[in-house]
């Protein structure tokens, strides 16, 4: 029988994941959140970070400027009895396999919105990632201090570009100078927004409700009369929220603010622990996992050298049943091996400090001498697997050369510890040319590979980004498929083709129906 301590623990775990276009304003929500989990006594503005290395976590960023110990893949602080895990996911211009990866970590994910931007063309990616999970999505909609788009057109453009339906749960009234604050549609009451020196401490909060002579003094008569129409229009033509719509990812609560003023931010908190659900079970070989079950564990994530004090490998663990204790003995999947779990931490970046105890939800870091590979799950039974774990497939490709040959074997190691985290796919002609293709969902992930490289390898190495944007793996060892030029491998020694174009492709297929393309990796 679970121990009712399990159980309770288990019930106020939140583990989420912040999704967002840059700049609409992931790290001042964090920030922000932190603050009202007491996690930092004073939040303020995060303009030491522009210039710092794309591949730095925001996390870091913060916690330099701040002094405050936080993981560099989970954020986790305590709000009204609820443990919350936030889940770092980086908020580069592009995207990388990594941020896919870490939303497999997560029970449920924050949309942010800019409102004068609406949905950007990194939201939809994000959502439809969260969407095929079929995890819940909140909305939030930022920077409404600035002008912003009409709330019922944000409204429409997020069912529209999305497909959700979408629930407003809070409304604004006003936005840019005139905006006054929001009204909480649930509890009828307006919360009247004060400017405070940008945003530095928690906001004061007034509150009044709709049919109140109050609220003409609060936001002035022409607001007012506004704000009674639209939540006529509101409560008359949208529907209603629903819990279970939410739960299943049909129905997103949209809640509107000014993260940076910390306004919204707080009554979004006290909303999410409520909503959002706590871990649920896992799909696995052996049916589905129950949260309640003996420890067991995936490892969603890795990461080399993750400090400078300490040059070694990083595995990420999400705990998806029973309880995780330090120095336990378990057993790896994949390989057979028994592990004792002697080196887990969970808050590093410059310390580390050692995990004890951890429950589903949580994320533990690993130290990984080489074992580990993402997907791979670890338990106290050793036959649980993931069915499958999703890769991305890369859209653009580079060349890359090294160039000083004398480092080849710094550049091999660089080249596999990276291509496992998944900064980059590697695939390696089989014409005899020497230098591997390097495959990235966008091509600052090259940028980042290069930087890296030379950083924590010393290697220097030239890259040219090709005019190939597409792949496929073929059917076929590599002998049968040998007589096509242009043809590579994988790092696993699987055959794959680039093409140049969808046009490419199809006349490749067309000259050469024999060819057996492969169906896609199922993204996530
Ligand atoms: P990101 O992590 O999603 O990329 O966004 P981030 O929080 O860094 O925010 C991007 C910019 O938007 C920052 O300005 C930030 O201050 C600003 N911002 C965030 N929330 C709000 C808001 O509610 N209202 C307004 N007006 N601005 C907001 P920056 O100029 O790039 O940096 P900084 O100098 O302000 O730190």
């Amino acid at each position: 029988m679970t121990s009712p301590h399990i159980v309770r623990e288990i019930e106020r775990r939140r583990t989420f994941a912040i999704i967002s276009h840059p700049d609409a304003g992931k790290t001042t929500i964090t920030e922000k959140l932190l603050l009202y989990g007491g996690a930092i006594q004073q939040a303020g503005s995060v303009t030491a970070r522009e210039g710092m290395r794309h591949t730095t976590s925001d996390w870091m960023s913060i916690e330099q400027q701040r002094g405050i110990s936080i993981s560099s893949s989970a954020l986790t602080f305590e709000y009204e009895g609820r443990h919350i895990n936030l889940l770092d996911t980086p908020g580069h211009q592009d995207f990388s396999e990594d941020t896919y990866r870490t939303l497999t970590a997560a029970d449920s994910a924050l949309m942010v919105l800019d409102a004068a931007r609406g949905v950007q063309a990194q939201t939809e990616k994000l959502f439809a990632v969260c969407r095929n999970r079929g995890i819940p999505i909140l909305t939030f909609i930022n920077k409404m201090d600035r002008p912003a788009v009409d709330p019922f057109e944000l409204i429409e453009q997020v069912e529209s570009t999305l497909g959700i339906t979408a629930i407003p749960l809070t409304w604004p009234i006003g936005d840019g100078p005139d905006f006054k604050g929001v009204y909480d549609l649930q509890s009828k009451q307006v919360l009247v927004f004060e400017r405070t020196a940008r945003g530095k401490q928690r906001a004061p909060v007034q509150v009044a409700g709709l049919r109140d002579p109050e609220l003409r003094q609060l936001v002035g008569p022409d607001l007012a009369a506004k704000l009674i129409q639209d939540v006529e229009l509101i409560e008359g033509a949208m529907g209603e929220f629903d819990q279970n719509a939410f739960l299943k990812g049909e129905l997103t609560p949209v809640f509107f603010g000014s993260a940076m003023n910390n306004f919204g931010v707080e009554h979004f908190l006290s909303r999410f622990v409520e909503l959002a659900p706590p871990p649920g079970p896992v799909e696995t070989n052996l049916g589905e996992r129950d949260p309640e079950a003996p420890f067991a564990g995936f490892i969603f994530k890795l990461q080399a050298n993750m400090s400078k004090a300490h040059r070694d490998r990083t595995a990420y663990m999400r705990v998806m049943s029973g309880h995780f204790e330090r120095g336990m003995d378990v057993t790896h999947t994949r390989t057979g091996r028994k592990l004792r779990l002697s080196q887990a931490h969970t808050l590093f970046a410059q310390d580390r400090e050692k995990v004890d105890d951890a429950y589903p939800g949580d994320i533990v870091g690993l130290v990984n001498p080489g074992v580990f590979q993402i997907g791979d799950v670890i338990s106290l039974d050793g036959k649980l697997q993931l069915p499958s774990f999703p890769r991305f497939t890369p859209e653009t490709f580079a060349t890359i050369s090294l160039r000083d040959v004398g480092k080849r074997k710094a550049f091999m190691k660089g080249l596999t510890q990276l291509t496992e985290e998944g900064v980059v796919q590697v695939f390696y002609p089989t014409d005899g040319a020497r230098d591997p293709y390097l495959g990235a969902v966008g091509p600052l992930q090259f940028e980042v590979f290069q930087a890296r490289l030379l950083e924590e390898y010393n290697v220097e190495v030239e890259m040219h980004v090709t005019s190939y944007e597409l792949v496929r793996w073929l059917a076929g060892d590599t002998a049968s498929v040998a007589r096509f030029a242009r043809h590579v491998e994988d790092d696993q020694g699987r055959p794959v083709m680039l093409f140049r174009s969808p046009y490419d492709l199809d006349y490749t297929q067309t000259q050469h129906p024999e060819i057996e393309f492969l169906p896609l990796p199922k993204d996530l």
